[in-house]
């Protein structure tokens, strides 16, 4: 059996810099937000990854004109017009590639009182309903698709018009704030959203509107105020922020190999959930001067002592770095827990990681590491996209060659990762595996 795979020698420290790329919830967030302006824009700092390759073909096909440039330093420059949209329909079967496709929902919405979707696909962690999001439109005046019903496939919502209301969240969701913002942007009226989600990326897609001229307040706190404006003029440059998933995982990456990496382009204080418990187990983090570096290391002498972990909205430790961390926590003394509060069923790589040797016992949502001295070398699969990044540093880490197949689910959310990797000394290289050869088993 053929699999585009990552072929990776472990036992070598990662040293060296790197530059982080644009945040991907971000981007996916902030190009859905583009389909609602009345004037053209640009964005900067795109991370060049296949879930952002998707959206822009997603927005590409209700008629917007998109132009896609590669910077020097590897990230896309996209030029934005979406006053050619001719469609309120996204029901092709590329909406099911990505989760965040349900924010043309909210765009379309927003844009025209009309949208059509596709159920939305992305990683699977049991359940991921979007009833929040059906409820909170509902409320807006949309009618149409029944949250407790979506058999059918596809979504169709009709507002006449989009009204602002007061929305209550009884579940902490990062999408349906999103959404909730994205209509609310341009509908009649005021619109609250209580306990909305806070994550970096609400920021930014508040920024971007507003930048366009929304009235958006509190983004970043657990109430959002909208104020609806009839139009969004657009015409400007908006730059990406840096992704913080991608950072946690170089930090990983950098301290399961003992090394020594200093990562760019970075927002150090979305990194103090995991940064302060990676302190709490001995790693040495600092903060450089100007507030947008971090160097990662371990003293000689220092034990790496293991620690507990429950993961929730933030600024609570992020669920999308729960595999990452898992990572950490095997390869430290004792016995550490890591809880995984957000999703249902975020432990599917663990029986992966066992075949590298992790000593892992699963109750639930709760996850027992009992420390181990070394990974083994294993061809192990990325059941989906921050699982695979675990697998990767846990084989930068392993003695011997280790293949993770499945590898593009992992493209999915890294630019260059490859590149960048072997930029700090890793061995690293795509490779066609047949996995029953080197398993024994063919
Ligand atoms: C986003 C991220 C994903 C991350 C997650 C949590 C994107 C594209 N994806 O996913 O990487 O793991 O945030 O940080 O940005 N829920 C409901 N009903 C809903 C919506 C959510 O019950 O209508 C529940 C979910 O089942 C889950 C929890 O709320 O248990 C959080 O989900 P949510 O924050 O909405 O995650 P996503 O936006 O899908």
């Amino acid at each position: 059996m053929n699999k585009n795979a990552y072929k990776i020698t472990g036992g070598r420290p990662l040293r060296g810099h790197i530059n982080i790329s644009g945040s991907k919830n971000a981007v996916l967030g902030v190009l859905a937000a583009s389909m609602m302006i009345d004037g053209a824009c640009v964005l900067e700092n795109v991370p060049d990854i296949s879930d952002v390759h998707v959206m822009v073909d997603l927005c590409r096909s209700l008629g917007a004109v998109i132009e896609s440039e590669k910077t020097p330093e590897g990230s896309l420059k996209l030029s934005i017009d979406p006053r050619t949209i001719n469609t309120y329909k996204a029901t092709g079967p590329e909406v099911s590639k990505i989760r965040a496709s349900y924010y043309l929902l909210g765009a379309l919405l927003a844009r025209s009182g009309k949208a059509s979707l596709r159920m939305p696909g992305g990683c699977n962690f049991g359940q991921r309903p979007i009833d929040l999001h059906l409820k909170a439109f509902k409320a807006m005046g949309a009618k149409g698709a029944n949250p407790e019903d979506l058999s059918g496939g596809i979504i169709t919502l009709k507002a006449d018009p989009l009204k602002g209301t007061n929305v209550f969240f009884d579940i902490v969701s990062v999408g349906a704030t999103i959404n909730v913002m994205l209509a609310a942007a341009k509908a009649q009226g005021k619109t609250t959203i209580i306990n909305a989600a806070k994550e970096p990326h609400i920021v930014d897609v508040a920024n971007f509107l507003n930048a366009m001229g929304a009235r958006i307040k509190g983004a970043g706190t657990d109430t959002i105020r909208i104020v609806g404006v009839p139009v969004l003029p657009g015409n400007f440059s908006y730059s990406i922020i840096p992704d913080q998933i991608e950072t946690g995982t170089y930090m990983v990456a950098a301290a399961v190999t003992n090394g020594d990496v200093t990562i760019h382009n970075i927002i150090p204080t979305h990194m103090e959930p995991l940064s302060s418990k990676m302190r709490e187990m001995g790693y040495t983090i600092e903060e450089n001067e100007d507030n947008d570096s971090i160097r990662v290391y371990r003293e000689d002498d220092e034990v790496i002592t293991g620690t507990n972990i429950k993961t929730s909205p933030y600024p609570g430790f992020p669920t999308d770095l729960q595999p990452q961390a898992v990572v950490l926590l095997c390869l430290s003394k004792g016995i550490s827990k890591m809880h995984e509060n957000v999703w249902q069923n975020r432990f599917q790589y663990i029986p992966e990681l066992t075949k590298m040797g992790a000593n892992i016992n699963v109750y639930e949502r709760v996850a027992l590491v009992s420390g181990i001295e070394k990974f083994k070398a294993a061809t192990v699969e990325a059941t989906d996209l921050r699982a695979g990044a675990a697998l990767v540093c846990a084989a930068l880490a392993a003695e011997g060659t280790s293949y993770v197949t499945n590898a593009g689910r992992i493209d999915r959310g890294y630019e260059n990762i490859v590149e960048k990797l072997r930029s700090l000394g890793a061995d690293i290289e795509e490779s066609s595996v047949n996995v029953y050869d080197i398993d024994g088993e063919a």
